[in-house]
């Protein structure tokens, strides 16, 4: 059974992923830094990234998502690991598989021809969130089941949504995205 206690401590369980998805943002560590690609372009002769994925910005979303992972555990909001050390593992794949994600969408979208910043519905959204599951997989959390990772899809869909309209009328993004 599908309960809101389970869906309220996964969000738990995600806020790494979503804060280190944000960092970036937050931290505007975009701005004249070195891109990943370091500029080159792949046989489609396209950037393989693009302009929108720095390596600042990359380490700053690994390293503020395992703080936050740190603050749940120090504040006692999640404890469903026996150690502060695994609870801080998974705090770090979860920002690491989260950074990796965002930068896998940008090479997709870039595959798909689009600028750096123009949407890609879902992709944009969920990228993240599915690259960060995916490096937590053996340790997850055991209310996250197929269905509940289908509807903390559409919640994290959700959040991400709202974060950036949020993001964006506070000055910190050009696009509502
Ligand atoms: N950012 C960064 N390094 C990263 C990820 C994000 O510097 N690894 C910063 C960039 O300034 C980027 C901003 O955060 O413009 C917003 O991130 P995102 O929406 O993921 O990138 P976009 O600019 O929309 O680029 P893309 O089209 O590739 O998604
Ligand atoms: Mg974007």
């Amino acid at each position: 059974m599908l309960t809101l206690a389970d869906l309220a401590q996964l969000l738990v369980f995600m806020l790494p992923a979503y804060f280190a998805n944000a960092a970036p943002v937050l931290f505007r560590t975009g701005r004249s830094k070195t891109p990943m690609d370091m500029k080159m372009r792949f046989y489609d002769s396209r950037r393989v990234l693009g302009e929108g994925k720095t390596w600042v910005g990359f380490f700053t979303g690994v390293v503020t998502g395992t703080a936050v992972g740190y603050a749940t555990w120090a504040l006692g909001m999640l404890r469903i690991y026996p150690t502060m050390e695994q609870h801080l593992l998974v705090a770090f794949l979860l920002s690491l598989g989260t950074m990796t994600g965002d930068v896998v969408g940008s090479f997709l979208k870039r595959r798909l021809a689009m600028k750096k910043g123009r949407p890609l519905f879902l992709m944009d959204q969920l990228s993240f969130y599915v690259a960060a599951i995916l490096f937590v997989l053996p340790w997850r959390p055991q209310a996250l089941d197929f269905a509940m990772f289908v509807a903390l899809g559409a919640v994290t869909a959700l959040v991400h949504y709202y974060a950036n309209v949020i993001a964006y009328k506070a000055g910190l993004k050009k696009v509502p995205w």
